[in-house]
């Protein structure tokens, strides 16, 4: 077969066999082809879609390219969940060991940031010590003992998601129905779940700006999962302010940990048991008291332990991983927030240095916003609406500034 042609058959709007698909993507995965052939394939894909066929032999491709979960016959409920992407998403840091709670099994596969959006790893990854890089052993051996790992794609799970992602990432072609649907379908399927539960975004800070679109993804997604034999339950939420406070991957750690404490902003409490509700055995005012008991907790300190962090360190963060400027932004009029966009904030954490701009880029885990006001919120001038955490007094400022652009006060 002759890559090109195929990429050219895309660029047009011609519908891919399997195979044409199959050799792409294990060519590329393989390292047998370039990523700027890829790069080209993934830009013809986002401009020109791909058919229900095509979607699912692409996702059959990359949940190939690697092993898939084998669990033990005495295996409990194998559960998970799935974010299309947010800014201020730390949702997967306290659902995932809240689910585990209740005796079932979390086998979690998560992604690095992905355009504006954070990504659970990055955010896992600054936690001293702690590897997203575990073995299908490891795993099976640590959902013995606690229930819940929480891991990155690897050479043996996933690898060609693996690959793509990292280019999308750097491409501008992660906002493509077919392309998130089998990223996260492959992923999904090789934790060989009885039962998921996906959080599809829709709004400014998403990548599917409207209802209708997210709509659209989510019952892509639905068909697929289901067709897999796996419970796949969707909701839909709006993506138009960031989740919670914190938008930074330390950041949003501390955050996390806050409300895995019974605290942290409402809106990221509501969202974490909205979705545990969807699949989980348990009524959600059990889940609220594993919450504010501390049981979550203990569980998310058992995971840190096993994956090679210390407990200790998760209430040190703020001081390992201390940014050279932490500066309050302040409201310039007095009034009530009426925006607090979540596509600015999330671009201008991507510039602070929280996310990649190529691919080899490497994150700093300190920088990034707390205190972010919330929509709704009455607020006098001067009163501080952000904190901005930077590596240097310059950034800080054209963090600032970049900020204020999305904050509507009336
Ligand atoms: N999350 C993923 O894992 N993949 C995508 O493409 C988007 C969000």
């Amino acid at each position: 077969m002759h890559i090109p042609s195929i990429i050219e058959k895309k660029r047009d709007g011609g519908a891919l066999s399997d195979e044409e698909i199959e050799f792409l993507v294990s060519g590329y995965t393989n390292d047998e082809m370039p990523a700027y052939q890829m790069s080209a394939f993934a830009m013809a894909v986002y401009f020109q879609g791909m058919s229900s066929a095509e979607t699912a032999a692409l996702t059959d491709v990359m949940l190939k390219s690697g092993e898939v979960m084998v669990y033990p016959d005495h295996a409990p409920r194998i559960v998970d969940k799935h974010s299309t992407g947010g800014v201020g998403d730390k949702v997967s840091l306290v659902l995932a060991p809240l689910l585990a709670c209740d005796g079932v099994w979390v086998p979690m596969i998560s992604g690095r940031g992905l355009g504006i959006t954070g990504g659970t790893l990055d955010k896992l990854e600054s936690i001293p010590g702690f590897s997203i890089n575990v073995s299908q052993e490891k795993a099976l051996a640590q959902l013995e003992a606690i229930g819940v790992v929480m891991m990155g794609q690897t050479a043996s799970i996933c690898p060609a998601d693996k690959k793509l992602y990292a280019l999308r990432d750097v491409t501008a072609t992660v906002p493509s129905r077919p392309l998130i649907v089998a990223s996260i379908m492959s992923k999904k399927l090789a934790e060989s779940l009885d039962a998921l539960v996906l959080d599809v975004k829709y709004g400014s800070g998403a990548f599917m700006k409207t209802w209708d679109e997210a709509n659209e993804l989510g019952e892509a997604m639905r068909e697929v999962g289901n067709r897999m034999g796996v419970d796949t339950r969707i909701l839909y939420n709006p993506m138009e302010e960031p989740i919670g406070q914190a938008v930074g991957n330390s950041l949003e750690v501390i955050e996390s940990i806050e409300t895995l404490k019974g605290g942290g902003p409402a809106d990221l409490r509501k969202l974490v048991l909205d979705l545990g509700g969807e699949v989980s055995t348990v009524e959600r005012s059990v889940l609220e008291a594993w919450l504010d008991d501390g049981t979550a907790l203990k569980k998310f300190h058992e995971m840190v332990e096993a994956q090679g962090g210390r407990p200790e360190d998760l209430e040190q963060l703020n001081s390992i991983h201390r940014a050279p400027v932490m500066r309050e932004i302040r409201s310039q009029s007095s009034g009530s927030t009426l925006r607090v966009d979540a596509d600015t904030v999330g671009r201008a954490s991507l510039a602070l240095g929280a996310g990649r701009g190529n691919a080899d880029d490497i994150i700093d885990p300190a920088v990034g916003f707390d205190q972010i006001v919330k929509c709704g919120t009455k607020v006098a001038e001067g009163d501080v609406i952000a904190r901005v955490h930077a590596k240097s007094e310059a950034q800080a400022t054209g963090a600032e500034r970049h900020f204020l652009k999305g904050i509507k006060i009336q």
